[in-house]
């Protein structure tokens, strides 16, 4: 499926001879011979846009959530998932309506079991971390993920210029910390999720200015706790990154927010001073904190949380005792395009990528 023709061989004074127009499309006759047929709806979709046909269908199935989603949260059988392409379909589809899904029923016994439900998705992506996951607390680590305290919600991968489009957590056990008392417990660790487009949305509502100046701002992020490895976007991103030419939410494709990793607030930005990025970010911080955004749920062995991290910020409560957890990520483009090629036919999916 390349182009095999090169474009600039043709004679750049090519001309139509004649263009047939039919019921469902046109047949142009070139001077050098070569005959082109072009059905309606391409000529129709390229003469009135100028973005991917699936870029508005994409916005208008996401179903944005809040704080209510948790009664009853999108979830799907292991099973279905491991079995049948239908059911990779159904999980690959719910993440791009909702942005996250528990399966269900997963082996909890091998965390190799977590590796497969994954990879029925795409390969896992390797970082500094290493690939698929499986730990305990661990400070040697040097980021606060591997602690015990409690997270605000946040997006993984912000140091990354492609950061990681999807991430799983699968809680395989949580017990008391060996040595532990008889009154000591194993509690705590409530998993948290908010839909930043949701609270994208109520920020351009409420403050129509902070939403901007968070859209527009470039910041720094970066990665550089771990001997040896300083990693950094090969450009500035903003918070809220927008399709070209767009402003509003509807444009929004990624948001980048973890405070914990964020870099200096540049002053060399002639429209905003750092003082007004703040002030933006605190109202964005206080949405993303308030009780209706917030949605809690509780990860159990056995329920495997996949989301999508250009969208879900995810974070956690506090927690004694000993958790296990797995998981990986999965990058944003396999996933897509597994997405793309169990839910809609192949001449469906080359119309939504090439014309
Ligand atoms: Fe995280």
């Amino acid at each position: 499926m390349q182009r095999n023709l090169d474009t600039f061989a043709i004679p750049v004074d090519i001309r139509p001879n004649t263009i047939v127009q039919e019921d469902d499309g046109a047949t142009v006759h070139w001077s050098d011979g070569h005959r082109s047929r072009y059905d309606m709806e391409f000529l129709t979709h390229y003469t009135n846009h100028n973005v991917r046909r699936d870029e508005d269908y994409v916005v208008k199935m996401r179903h944005l959530w809040g704080s209510e989603a948790a009664t009853n949260p999108p979830t799907i059988s292991y099973e279905s998932v491991m079995k049948t392409d239908s059911g990779v379909a159904s999980l690959t589809n719910t993440l791009m309506k909702w942005g996250f899904i528990l399966v269900e029923n997963t082996p909890y016994d091998d965390p190799d079991k977590t590796r497969q439900l994954l990879e029925r998705i795409a390969f896992i992506r390797h970082t500094h971390y290493g690939g698929f996951y499986d730990f305990v607390p661990d400070l040697a680590m040097a980021d606060t993920a591997y602690t015990n305290v409690a997270l605000p919600a946040h997006t993984d991968t912000t140091y990354f210029t492609d950061p990681a489009g999807l991430q799983s957590f699968h809680l395989l056990s949580h017990q008391p910390a060996p040595g532990a008392g008889s009154g000591e417990t194993a509690s705590g660790g409530k998993s948290l999720l908010v839909d930043g487009f949701f609270a994208a949305h109520i920020l351009a509502k409420r403050h129509p200015e902070y939403y901007h100046i968070l859209s527009k701002v470039p910041i720094r992020w970066h990665a550089s706790g771990n001997p040896g490895i300083t990693i950094t976007p090969e450009i500035l991103f903003p918070v809220l990154e927008h399709r070209p030419n767009r402003t509003r939410p509807r444009g929004l494709f990624r948001i980048r927010w973890n405070n914990a990793d964020r870099g200096v607030v540049s002053f060399i930005n002639h429209k905003y001073s750092p003082a007004q990025w703040y002030e933006a970010a605190r109202a964005w911080n206080d949405i993303l904190k308030s009780e209706d955004v917030e949605c809690w749920i509780q990860l159990e062995p056995g329920k495997v949380l996949i989301f999508d991290n250009w969208r879900v910020l995810h974070g956690r409560s506090a927690f004694s005792g000993v958790r296990r957890i797995c998981g990986g990520y999965i990058n944003r483009d396999d996933f897509i395009s597994r997405w793309r090629n169990t839910n809609f036919p192949r001449q469906h999916v080359l119309n939504m990528v090439v014309g």
